[in-house]
């Protein structure tokens, strides 16, 4: 009996010597769960411990990098870092460093090793620099995100040697405050969450059919609330505001890249404005400018004038979607400007009109970007394109040497519902799901492409149009968590993509989300990626 006893003993600590041994294997050899996920991440034993002792050393071209790095961990842990340019010889510090020697990693790529002594982060530019404190603050517990003093955690960050950089150079949120109108600090929220996942280009839709949202000093009455859709929320953006929201971005690396929709999508600056309509009874509200009277190339220009002086960005979109051209078909001016330049159809007119808006912009150094109905009556000779309708379009742009970014419908449009019972998705707008793991699998570089054609796919962006007036906090739930699946489709490589292991960083990630206050749609409410 007592030999039994002892071998049934014995063989119980085999076993859970075994699982205890597994189990630390395994916490050792786990991945942070980073979003996007790093192109390469060594995991290594041990942490370093931040406390109240820890400073921030910086090199001086770092220093408001180094003041960002400090401003993002002050909230939650009560600690007032230090920052300084010279190392103290005890370790205990977070050390940033620019150095444009590391060229291998891009304009936007870093390095980040922890040691339990001390955090280094290193990269040729300050974008890197920028998103190494992005993945930085992820390694941290997700406590760190909070806007309030968090007590009883301990500040530590596994020992990690991660390299990075991204896929994409256009990795873009289009956010719409021309269906509906957004307020300031939502668009600063917008902004926020963006630069912590790394994205880089905001493409903010600003005119559209229900309302003017931007200052044009010239032409006040663009802001007139008679001009707004039903059911729009009222308010603008002035030029003094824009102009900020446009530095606090640059400061997180991130391009405001405005629209101004023509000359479709233009009710607002045609009711304001109706000498810019086709002299012919007009029933409803009307759609899309008189693209035969040089007066509607003045206010353009003059329009483009002030918005080039406010982003300095060197692409601006012009839109350029879904303009009916019939209407043109009866106005008398469009039908001399169609006869005077040799023009046989409403597409040829739209291209020509897109031409010298065109024209124009590159006059001023600045590239034009539209939707892909631009590609129709043939595309302007500089212009990129922005592919909607699927892919073709970027596929025929990118095929005669036109960049291109991706935002087909079927995987980046977030006003679209997010699950197939299209039931929990208030705000969202008619449309086939567009599911996260949709999101996940797509991929921006058709197979269709060369690799020379394939290079002038700049990257993607996700659409979060406002038809159907959404909340704040509805847009929010619209776009993430599909956003943290679009990133890693921009940022990660595509190899290392994996559904099930981003599903489940995510599920670390939205302990982070849930912090920051973020109304992320819930991942207990999206379908569990199928057990292997
Ligand atoms: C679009 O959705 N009309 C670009």
């Amino acid at each position: 009996m007592f030999m039994q006893d002892f071998f049934r003993l014995c063989a119980i600590c085999v076993v859970v010597l075994g699982f205890l041994t597994t189990a630390f294997a395994a916490e050792k050899s786990v991945a942070p769960a980073v979003i996007p996920l790093p192109v390469r991440c060594e995991t290594a034993e041990g942490e370093f411990l931040f406390d109240a002792q820890t400073a921030i050393v910086t090199d001086a071209a770092s220093r408001e990098t180094a003041r960002q790095l400090a401003a993002c961990l002050e909230p939650a842990t009560g600690l007032n870092f230090k920052i300084t340019e010279t190392a103290g010889s005890d370790g205990n510090v977070i050390v940033l460093k620019q150095d444009s020697g590391l060229k291998n990693l891009g304009t936007e790529g870093y390095r980040l090793e922890v040691t339990p002594r001390q955090v280094a982060l290193t990269a040729p530019t300050q974008a890197g620099l920028f998103y190494a404190v992005q993945t930085l603050r992820q390694l941290l517990p997700p406590q760190i995100f909070s806007s309030q003093p968090v007590k009883n955690v301990v500040w530590k960050i596994p020992c990690v040697k991660i390299e990075d950089y991204p896929r994409f150079v256009w990795r873009g949120l289009m956010l719409d405050s021309g269906h509906d109108f957004q307020n300031l600090p939502f668009v600063y929220r917008f902004i926020d969450f963006m630069a912590l996942h790394k994205f880089n280009t905001l493409h903010w839709h600003l005119p559209d059919l229900g309302t003017w949202p931007l200052e044009i000093k010239k032409y006040p009455k663009l802001l007139d609330a008679s001009t707004r859709g039903p059911g729009v929320k009222q308010g603008h953006y002035t030029q003094d505001q824009v102009r900020k929201v446009v530095q606090y971005a640059a400061e997180r690396h991130i391009t405001v890249v405005p629209e101004i929709d023509m000359p479709g999508h233009s009710t607002p600056a045609l009711l304001a404005y109706p000498e810019l309509n086709c002299p012919i009874p007009q029933e409803g509200r009307p759609w899309q400018y008189c693209v035969g009277n040089e007066k509607t190339y003045e206010f353009l220009e003059y329009v483009l004038t002030e918005v080039l002086d406010l982003f300095p960005s060197k692409f601006i979109h012009i839109g350029g979607d879904e303009c009916p051209k019939d209407r043109w078909q009866q106005c008398p001016l469009c039908q001399a400007k169609m006869k005077a330049e040799n023009l046989k159809d409403g597409n040829e007119l739209q291209s020509y009109f897109i031409k010298r808006i065109e024209k124009f912009l590159n006059s001023k150094g600045r590239r034009l970007i539209g939707w892909d109905e631009i590609l129709e009556g043939g595309l302007a000779p500089n212009a990129a394109v922005m592919s909607w309708r699927g892919m073709q379009g970027g596929i025929e742009a990118a095929k005669t040497d036109h960049d291109v970014v991706m935002a087909p419908t079927t995987y980046t449009y977030f006003d679209y519902p997010q699950t197939a019972d299209g039931q929990s998705d208030p705000g969202a707008n008619n449309g086939a799901p567009v599911t996260l793991d949709t999101v996940y699998g797509f991929e921006p570089v058709p197979k269709e492409l060369t690799s020379a054609q394939a290079a002038h796919v700049l990257g993607a962006q996700a659409q979060s149009w406002s038809d159907r007036h959404p909340t704040e906090p509805q847009i929010e739930a619209l776009v993430y968590p599909r956003a943290c699946a679009l990133i890693e489709v921009l940022w990660s490589p595509k190899q290392s993509r994996q559904y099930a292991a981003f599903f489940q960083r995510l599920q670390q990630h939205e302990e982070r989300l849930k912090a920051l206050g973020v109304h992320s749609r819930p991942l207990s409410t999206i379908p569990q990626p199928a057990a292997k």
